[in-house]
């Protein structure tokens, strides 16, 4: 049996994206049919339209997910029809190098559905954003994509933490290993980096500074955990933060932007031995110079962070629960619900910079 449903495609590099009739298969070994409540509309999205991922057109877009289990595959135990799950874009296969020496959340060889979602009109295959495709009502995923949590919470937030919320959080608490007592600095405060302050919030961090550009991002930060906020186009802000640190400088510094001079600034903004951790993502022609003395001589460690080196099985239903009891506002970063035919607006509405997330809620 398939299933015809309504689904956001980008047919062609740069043209706006279109509401179409997809055809989604039963799920074979394996896979799980999940019936989509609400999917986050974030940058890769639109980097997909824009041609900047690869150029395997048509794409179906949306990958920050929750909904419901519709039916499973042969062999698939971990979830079962009815679970309320997140969809995550690394399953984890188990078996190859880095789950075998135990590091699954470094998983080199993740898995999406075998079987191929396609267009109603022309049956062309579409290639799902990150191996998920969520702007639609039902989707087929692998499996292991799908990690149940706690119902009560609400899709539109639950979702979040399948990407871009996930990134921010995971950046602090996983890569960042910030704990009780620590002092953080947060260079670029969007969806990831004001994760990246809840996440630190909620580990412990004595102080957390936010660093931004544009004030409105300042103010959500502040309501996320931040303790002292900086607009770094007014003030300098490695200046700032060593300011507010006894002159020093952080413990853990993490870049949510992606460029050379924040990632410049996050690596004079830490204290000695302290922890820069990337997060943002560059593009492919920036380059970064650093004297290789300071690199050696402030010591400590440079890292990044790919999706916040979360292991969703464990992190997902634990920062559900968080939020559940109160300690982690993940409602604060729906700053709209809209509806499926509106992603091409939000699109036009993330540049404008006072959205953290859209929400397309089905
Ligand atoms: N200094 C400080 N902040 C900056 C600067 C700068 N030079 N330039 C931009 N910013 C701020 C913006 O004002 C905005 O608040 O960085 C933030 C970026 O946020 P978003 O555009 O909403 O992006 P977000 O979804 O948070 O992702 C941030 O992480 O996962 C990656 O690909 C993603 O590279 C992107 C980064
Ligand atoms: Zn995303
Ligand atoms: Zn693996």
């Amino acid at each position: 049996m398939t299933h015809q449903v309504r689904a956001v495609v980008a047919r062609g590099k740069g043209a706006p994206v279109s509401l179409e009739t997809i055809i989604v298969p039963d799920p074979g070994p394996g896979e799980a049919l999940v019936k989509i409540e609400a999917c986050g509309v974030c940058h890769t999205d639109l980097h997909y339209r824009e041609g900047g991922i690869n150029d395997d057109f048509p794409f179906l877009l949306g990958h920050e997910a929750a909904g419901v289990v519709e039916s499973v595959g042969e062999g698939v135990t971990d979830v079962a029809p009815g679970d309320f799950v997140i969809l995550n874009w690394r399953a984890v296969c188990g078996q190859c190098r880095a789950c075998l020496r135990g590091r699954p959340w470094y998983c080199f060889d993740t898995h999406n559905a075998q079987q191929k979602m396609t267009l109603a009109s022309t049956g062309q295959e579409l290639s799902p954003a990150l191996g998920i495709g969520a702007f639609a009502e039902k989707t087929l995923v692998a499996a292991g994509q799908c990690t149940k949590v706690d119902r009560a919470a609400s899709a539109a937030a639950a979702g979040l933490l399948g990407c871009g919320v996930m990134a921010g959080i995971g950046a602090a608490i996983n890569t960042g290993n910030v704990g009780r007592g620590d002092s953080v600095a947060v260079i670029g405060c969007g969806g990831v980096g004001a994760a990246a302050i809840a996440g630190s919030s909620v580990a412990g961090a004595a102080k957390v500074i936010a660093v931004d550009i544009d004030d409105r991002k300042l103010v959500t930060a502040r309501k996320l955990g931040a303790t002292h906020t900086v607009n770094s186009k007014e003030t300098d802000a490695v200046e700032a933060i060593r300011e507010l640190t006894g002159g020093f400088g952080a413990d853990v510094v993490i870049e949510a932007v992606g460029r050379p001079e924040t990632y410049q600034q996050a690596f004079y903004a830490r204290d000695l031995a302290g922890t820069v951790v990337l997060v943002g993502v560059p593009t492919p022609e920036m380059k970064l110079e650093l004297p290789l003395l300071d690199v050696f001589g402030r010591g400590g460690s440079l890292k990044s962070s790919w999706y916040g080196d979360c292991l969703p099985s464990r992190d997902f239903p634990m920062l559900i629960d968080l939020h559940l009891q109160g300690r982690l506002d993940l409602d604060a970063f729906v700053t709209e619900t809209i509806a499926l035919d509106e992603v091409e607006k939000a699109f036009e509405r993330m540049h404008g910079g006072d959205v953290l997330r859209s929400v397309v809620v089905l």
